[in-house]
């Protein structure tokens, strides 16, 4: 599949990616727009033929028609049966969404009423809990139940003006202990975030809360919410089917912060701006849906991901927002883009021909560049990086400190296009050491340069700015799945670390270990005599 450009690639392999800006219209020809939004990809060595044949890829694959079958509500997860329609959460006026048949507009409509009604009543206090007005909500859910509204509650923190909120996701202990720590239990809303309903760290935790809000008030169950496709597991909780907030089997966990799973978001900075997030995300489905290959924002980002890691074959790649408050996007789009396209097998069930998806990582600038950019700049793997950057921030008196900010972002994809070779590097020592000394001090400052990078720029980190980032990752995920031919929206690869943990539960509360392997009997016995 990726032969011909395995074939380009090689022959373009030594050539500056410095050169190909002899080309004047480079960095417009190379990028692309929409709206406020501009992804540039111009610091690639990708040139017009290697995008013509990348392009190529989405025809042979079909991707147009797994596309259209995806936000027209067939079942495209064909491994469970079902739909994925987290297109429709976020499709306030865009018509009718049939799923067998059914227009499911009206259903999501309504829950978003019901969830603005509850937002609004904790907001203003006519929810209230048994010692007064809500202060703080703890949000109980793992994976996608968590890191949606985790990630998006800090992206928009100056959008905060409800109570505080609190993530809670680790079966660790800890992780509870300080939420409870941080919150009164007359007080606090608790919000059982789990699409299934038996998550065993999500139910541990909230049986957890339950006892402790138990302890304080006379009805704990009262001041619990649940966002669940399980109504009986909720109602089996005790928890008052007013403030159940379902959804369907149809929004995958890590799809989901669009719907009820995004409850906490929405009470943090209200119903509008919330709105305005599932805004920004639909304005990116239409243009998805809508814009010619080479002007696709989405389809392009993807493009340049296959070609760094099918093509170049590099297995990491970087997601380095210059925006603090997007501290949470890496581990967000960690999830998104490993759980949806680490697959070894393609949809029919063949061995994948190549590699699954990359290894996705990375840290907020500038923190990063005092901590791992040393690899990235020199170490012997090539790292493609994911910049993203605004405009401006919301601290108007601090704009000179943004600027800053922003010269470090470019600077870096700078850096890594350009490099520096042995002679600059010599100049550079030149009168510090001399001889043989010069001559090694200087290797060391050699940045080989050609590193890729693409660069993401928006006016400033809007609620509807937020929607389009996350909803042009989605679409990302879709499009390199779909070239792989794999089912980006089954996750069987959490099963059996799940299944053996279950095994192991008698096991570490003083079970048997024979018939475990010598290593995990050994570490239980360690750890037993050291007070397990
Ligand atoms: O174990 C993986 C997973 O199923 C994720 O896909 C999901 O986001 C997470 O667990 C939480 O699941 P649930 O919302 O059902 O508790």
């Amino acid at each position: 599949m990726f032969d011909d450009l395995k074939r380009h690639a090689a022959k373009v392999a030594d050539r500056p990616v410095e050169s190909l800006f002899d080309d004047p219209d480079r960095a417009g020809d190379f990028s692309v727009r929409l709206g406020d939004l501009l992804f540039d990809y111009a610091k690639t060595n990708i040139d017009s033929t290697a995008r013509g044949l990348l392009i190529d890829l989405l025809d042979r694959a079909d991707v147009a028609v797994k596309r259209d079958a995806m936000v027209n509500g067939q079942a495209i997860n064909e491994t469970e049966g079902r739909a994925v329609l987290h297109t429709a959460l976020r499709n306030l006026d865009g018509g009718p969404v049939l799923v067998d048949g059914d227009d499911v507009m009206p259903g999501v409509l309504e829950t978003l009423d019901r969830m603005e009604d509850f937002a609004r009543a904790v907001r203003d206090g006519s929810f209230a809990g048994q010692g007064g007005p809500i202060t703080d909500v703890i949000n109980i859910g793992i994976g996608g139940s968590d890191l949606g509204p985790a990630m998006a509650v800090k992206a928009l923190a100056p959008y905060h003006d409800g109570p505080r909120c609190h993530f809670v996701s680790n079966v660790d202990p800890a992780d509870i202990a300080d939420a409870l720590r941080a919150c009164d239990p007359e007080t606090t809303l608790v919000i059982v975030a789990s699409k299934t309903f038996t998550t065993i760290e999500t139910m541990t935790n909230a049986r957890t809360a339950r006892a402790w809000m138990g302890e304080a008030v006379a009805d704990p169950a009262a001041q619990f919410a649940a966002l669940s496709t399980a109504r009986d597991k909720t109602d089996d909780f005790g928890i008052d089917p007013a403030r159940v907030f379902g959804f369907a089997d149809w929004v995958g966990g890590r799809y989901s912060v669009w719907g009820p799973i995004g409850l906490s978001l929405m009470i943090a900075v209200g119903s509008a701006a919330f709105r305005a997030f599932l805004r920004g995300g639909q304005a990116m489905d239409r243009h998805f849906v809508a814009a010619d290959w080479p002007e696709n924002m989405p389809a392009m980002l993807a493009l340049v991901g296959l070609w760094h890691n099918q093509v170049l074959g590099h297995a990491t790649r970087a997601v380095l927002p210059y925006d603090n408050r997007l501290a949470r996007l890496p581990a967000y789009l960690q999830q998104l883009e490993m759980e949806s396209n680490g697959k070894g097998v393609t949809m029919d069930g063949a061995d994948l021909a190549g590699d699954s998806g990359p290894v996705v990582w990375g840290e907020p600038g500038t923190n990063g560049q005092h901590a791992f950019y040393q690899l990235i700049h020199q170490g012997t793997r090539v790292v493609p990086c994911e910049f993203m950057v605004a405009a401006r921030g919301h601290e108007d008196e601090l704009h000179h400190q943004h600027q800053l900010l922003v010269a470090n972002c470019l600077a870096q994809s700078e850096a890594l296009m350009r490099g520096r070779d042995l002679d600059a590097a010599r100049a550079r020592v030149a009168g510090k050491f001399e001889g043989d000394e010069l001559e090694r001090q200087a290797r060391h400052r050699v940045f080989s340069g050609n590193r890729p990078s693409t660069t993401l720029a928006y006016p400033q980190l809007t609620p509807e700015v937020l929607g389009q980032i996350i909803a042009l990752y989605e679409h990302r995920v879709f499009v390199e799945g779909a070239v792989l031919g794999i089912n980006s929206y089954d996750q069987w690869g959490v099963e059996l670390g799940k299944d053996l943990a279950t095994a192991l539960q008698p096991v570490v509360e003083g079970g048997d270990a024979a018939g475990k392997d010598g290593s995990t009997a050994g570490l239980v016995n360690f750890l037993r005599r050291n007070g397990l």
